[in-house]
């Protein structure tokens, strides 16, 4: 039905973006989940039935998880979440161009805290339907040096919910958070907070009498603004910290054919050359080095047909937040059904 008609992009973006979540909730209510398989994948013991996923920022409170549940895709990512809730950015915070199917938001991860998005996590059912990811990052009041400390609370709060942590330093809307990616201060950065991870995995794990299947893993976004240098340091820091993967990209700075404010991130089609580079990248910079690292790409997925280049580019998990606004939310039986016609299953 939705094919062709998407009555969502004719309202002003602030209501899509609040009737989406809510029709979604209602036409799941009474579905069963959706397993949509194709190209099935396993990886560090964690089972994905499809390789597509929902990205950082759609879910920041782990609300729709049950809704998306019914919807098929292969993992989920709920979050920004912060230790302490807070409001969103003063001012304009989304747009949309129908045009060029971009996106824009300057949110600065608005969310409602830890605490609240464990109460939510704790009414699923364990294992998970599909594997969670939990996007963590800082409170804008938290000044850079004890930024590792947000993410450590988050690490410790949440690791008897998730499956995989994602580290976000990449977003350009809280101020200075990029400059964690520096190579300065990635090191100084991340070490504690993997350190911290593996603790909280052990401590749960002989607690709870589990077999230690060895710490969540930790994925680290990266900015699509970072030149090949500063991403060849990066990953270069983050395996030499044993960071487990890479998602390529957040949102961009740039404004290539689309004419939003300057402040904020782009996401959609214009992103999608960036995003590609960037994967391309990483797969050249990781090399030999690339055995058991998890590679996932998300920007600009906007058909069936980018999900499969991002596969063949070398990706091992493909995410998409801006499909699911310009395609709706049935871009994963669309994407599974072409996957199996073409063979990929
Ligand atoms: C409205 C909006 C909010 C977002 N919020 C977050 C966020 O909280 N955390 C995050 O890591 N990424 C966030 N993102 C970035 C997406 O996860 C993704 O990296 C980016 O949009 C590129 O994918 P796309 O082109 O499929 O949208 C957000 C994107 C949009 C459009």
């Amino acid at each position: 039905m939705f094919k062709h008609f998407k009555p969502w992009l004719y309202f002003p973006v602030q209501m899509s973006h609040k009737l989406g979540p809510l029709f979604l909730k209602i036409y799941s209510r009474f579905r069963p989940y959706q397993t949509l398989t194709w190209r099935p994948f396993v990886w560090n013991g964690i089972e994905f039935n499809n390789p597509l996923g929902t990205a950082g920022g759609l879910d920041k409170n782990a609300d729709d998880i049950h809704s998306w549940w019914t919807m098929g895709p292969g993992f989920l990512e709920i979050g920004t979440i912060t230790p302490i809730s807070q409001e969103p950015n003063p001012g304009e915070i989304l747009a949309r161009d129908n045009n060029t199917q971009a996106l824009w938001n300057k949110m600065g991860f608005p969310n409602e805290g830890v605490d609240q998005a464990i109460q939510k996590l704790k009414t699923l059912y364990q294992p998970h339907f599909t594997p969670i990811f939990a996007n963590i990052g800082k409170n804008r009041t938290t000044p850079n040096e004890k930024a590792q400390d947000d993410y450590i609370t988050c690490v410790h709060k949440l690791t008897p919910y998730v499956d995989v942590f994602v580290v976000n330093i990449s977003s350009p809307n809280t101020s200075g958070l990029r400059d964690l990616l520096l190579p300065d201060n990635l090191k100084n950065f991340l070490a504690p907070i993997v350190q911290a991870n593996e603790e909280a995995s052990n401590s749960y794990n002989k607690d709870n009498d589990v077999e230690d299947k060895g710490p969540t893993p930790i994925l680290l976004k990266v900015s699509p603004d970072v030149d090949t240098e500063q991403l060849k340091s990066i990953i270069e820091i983050s395996c030499e910290l044993g960071i487990d993967g890479w998602i390529l990209t957040n949102t961009t700075l740039e404004r290539k054919g689309v004419s939003f404010p300057s402040e904020g991130g782009v996401s959609g089609v214009p992103l999608a050359e960036r995003s590609k580079e960037v994967l391309k990248q990483a797969v050249a910079i990781l090399g030999e080095r690339r055995k058991n690292k998890l590679l996932v790409s998300t920007g600009g997925v906007m058909t069936p047909e980018d999900v499969f280049e991002r596969l063949e580019m070398g990706a091992d998990l493909v995410q998409t937040y801006s499909a699911l606004v310009f395609n709706g939310p049935f871009f994963f039986r669309e994407v599974a059904d072409k996957a199996n016609a073409f063979g990929l299953g």
